[in-house]
């Protein structure tokens, strides 16, 4: 532990999360051929929950400060945090982010993917290619010499430039035996700013961006994030720790899906 209280995890800690990590993957990798046109959301929260348990591992949300569901499925204007219902049925040109959280052996591997549902249009398709570059962006900066804030700078310079804003109620967090620990890793902000980012820091970057701006309100169920003026927003999520020379990704896709779109 530091002084910020940001927990610094050893190798062993390191073998524990490639293993969290690559469940939760090999989950979202599994999705791909899944998600298609008149399956609800219900239907995808079944089949993760299913995968879950027969790997021995169990899902993070489900009851998670009363989450009512086992993944969270947030589709087209829907930011984060939407509720699996088998009334929500995917219909061609959708899209949709699925957040899955698993627990193996007490530890805890966070990643999520938007999904298109069928064709999706070009406007959409820059929607999700940005979001994407911006993870990657962040990713880079995480690294040993750089500030927190450097993250969230170089994530906001990248989608601001492309017309797209990002999302600032939610951002990723430390995590490891816990789901969700110090640091907040915003994703926007000034470079130099926060702690330093240091060898054995565990932390997601999710970051949320949206074709309108940034606002965003919760609706009645006390869970579902929705862009105030209804515009698309995508989310890609990686669960990445901090080495020597810069970061290993826990939660890298087995199949090269990370980015889970075919572009011609
Ligand atoms: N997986 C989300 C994250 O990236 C958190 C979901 S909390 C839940 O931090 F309760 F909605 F599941
Ligand atoms: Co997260
Ligand atoms: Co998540």
């Amino acid at each position: 532990m530091n002084t910020e209280n940001i927990y610094i995890h050893n190798v062993n800690d390191f073998v524990a999360m490639r293993k969290a990590g690559s469940l939760t993957a090999k989950i979202l990798d599994a999705l791909k051929n899944f998600i298609e046109p008149g399956i609800s959301t219900e239907d995808i929260n079944e089949f993760c929950h299913r995968m879950i348990i027969k790997n021995d591992a169990v899902p993070a949300p489900l009851n998670y400060k009363n989450f009512p569901k086992s993944v969270c499925t947030s589709v087209n204007h829907v930011v984060c945090h939407g509720i699996p219902s088998e009334k929500k049925i995917l219909k061609n040109g959708d899209i949709i982010n699925v957040d899955v959280t698993v627990i193996l052996d007490g530890w805890h591997g966070d990643s999520s993917r938007t999904f298109a549902v069928g064709n999706i249009n070009n406007k959409i398709l820059s929607l999700l290619k940005t979001t994407y570059e911006c993870l990657l962006i962040g990713i880079e900066n995480a690294k040993p010499g750089k500030k927190i804030g450097d993250i969230g700078y170089s994530i906001q310079k990248y989608a601001e430039a492309k017309n797209f804003s990002v999302v600032r109620d939610f951002c990723g967090h430390g995590i490891g035996k816990k789901f969700h620990t110090p640091p907040s890793i915003l994703h926007y902000g000034s470079i130099g700013e926060g702690v330093e980012i240091v060898p054995g820091m565990f932390f997601t970057i999710e970051p949320m961006i949206n074709i309108g701006n940034w606002q965003v309100k919760i609706l009645n169920d006390g869970w579902t994030a929705v862009t105030k003026d209804k515009s698309l927003s995508a989310q890609y999520e990686h669960t990445i720790g901090i080495t020597e020379n810069g970061n290993e990704i826990f939660t890298l896709s087995q199949n090269n899906s990370d980015f889970p779109i075919n572009t011609i």
